[in-house]
């Protein structure tokens, strides 16, 4: 039985975005397989077919390299409408994969999908789980040596496409210092499918790509690209949502009778809690990323300041802090909560990352303000998405001072974040 009014648009999306067992984010704009948006879809899935849920993220591990790294994208079949595609990134796993990774939203989403399998009564799950409870172990094993090195408590993106939040404000200054050469001939893709007003600048692609030109150099090893890294940024979003992924493992480490992996979980746990708390800046009322190539404080305000809140408990006076600064951020928006406020000069509310409103942050954000007892604001927000969604359609991402949707269309993790959220409201 459903009661959300766009339900099975919602599903028939998932099923026209299906390419056999794992789901393309959109059509051409992304023809591959997206390991955060595969998360959130698994998710989806899991409230009407946990089967293909579970088979969701079989598929994404296909693409985990021997040393744990979940790519970011997994090549499972060519498609000419992307670029960068296997050839530029150049890597050695069986399953063309890209190079840099994403958020780790797969051990949450594992949790989900495992309680859903339960309540279900599907066969085998169990068996399942403890399979993907391995890879993301090995996962959140990489995490912390690649990418913490010094023990900070905190993980380090050193791409901004790893980040989720690709042209995020945030990166603005890092970004700069990093060259425009590149060794690889660029061949955009993207323009051709969305109006490049809405998209990076081509000198900014121009980095990007002299990112992976210099990581490919290091032959894809962890030390030898954080040694190499000309743009290395503890990120607070990446730490939070590794930290709530580890709480979710713990969880299952709980009910699978795993009692070694859950104490190493829980070491992980405290380690990222700690650096986690350690950003958070009273005076900002936010949580803020740290630049480990200039050591500076990056206090450009974006969404990634609150995604913590899915992680940490705050205090009394942390979270009337938190909530006030979010209701600021939404105030005469016609949809929040945007990716960088309009009070922010860096505020663009069509360009990607720089303003927008995505439907899975504002997941990430609700998911945080329940925890910290917020339940209010995290419902307006639900509602607003849903809304937004209703109205707009499934489109990548919403203009925040009209509602306007943007972007690619028929997008799956919205129409995930769609069901889930609607469910809440
Ligand atoms: C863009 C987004 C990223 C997402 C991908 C596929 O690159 O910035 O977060 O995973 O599109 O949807």
């Amino acid at each position: 039985m459903t009661t959300l009014p766009k339900e099975e648009a919602a599903r028939a999306i998932l099923a026209r975005n299906d390419r056999g067992g794992y789901t393309v984010p959109t059509d051409r704009l992304y023809p591959f397989q997206w390991n955060w948006d595969s998360a959130f879809v698994a998710m989806g899935f899991a409230l009407f077919d946990v089967d293909r849920a579970y088979r969701e993220l079989e598929r994404l591990i296909e693409g985990q390299w021997d040393d744990g790294m979940m790519p970011h994208i997994v090549f499972h079949a060519p498609s000419d409408t992307y670029f960068p595609g296997p050839d530029v990134w150049g890597t050695r796993h069986r399953i063309p994969t890209s190079g840099i990774t994403q958020p780790p939203v797969f051990g949450m989403a594992l949790r989900h999908v495992h309680e859903a399998a339960v309540a279900s009564g599907l066969d085998g799950a169990t068996e399942r789980t403890k399979a993907l409870f391995q890879a993301a172990l090995r996962s959140h094993r990489w995490w912390l040596s690649a990418r913490d090195p010094e023990g900070l408590g905190l993980v380090s993106i050193l791409h901004p496409w790893e980040s989720g939040s690709d042209n995020s404000p945030a990166w603005d200054e890092a970004l700069a210092r990093v060259p425009t050469t590149t060794t690889t001939t660029i061949r955009r893709k993207d323009t051709g499918h969305v109006d490049a007003s809405m998209r990076p600048r081509d000198e900014d692609y121009q980095r990007f790509i002299h990112l992976v030109d210099t990581y490919r150099d290091c032959g894809w090893d962890p030390k030898r690209q954080w040694a190499a890294a000309p743009f290395k940024i503890a990120d607070v979003q990446m730490t939070a949502i590794l930290a709530r992924s580890t709480a979710d493992l713990m969880h299952l480490a709980e009910s699978l009778g795993a009692e070694d992996e859950k104490s190493e979980l829980s070491r992980m746990h405290d380690r990222l809690l700690e650096g986690l708390t350690r950003r958070w800046r009273p005076e900002l009322s936010r949580f803020v990323n740290l630049d480990l190539i200039s050591g500076q404080d990056i206090d450009t305000p974006t969404q990634a300041a609150f995604i913590p809140l899915a992680a940490l408990t705050l205090d009394d006076a942390q979270r009337s802090a938190v909530t006030a600064e979010i209701e600021r951020w939404l105030d005469g928006m016609v949809v929040g909560v945007p990716s960088a406020p309009a009070f922010s000069p860096a505020f663009e509310p069509k360009r990607y990352w720089r303003g927008p409103v995505w439907a899975v942050v504002n997941w990430l954000i609700a998911d945080g303000l329940r925890l910290n007892g917020a339940d209010d604001l995290a419902r307006r927000i639900e509602r607003g998405t849903v809304q937004a969604i209703e109205k707009a359609g499934f489109c990548e991402y919403f203009d925040p001072t009209t509602g306007e949707g943007l972007g690619g269309d028929t997008f799956s993790w919205t129409a995930a974040a769609y069901m889930v959220l609607g469910r809440r409201t």
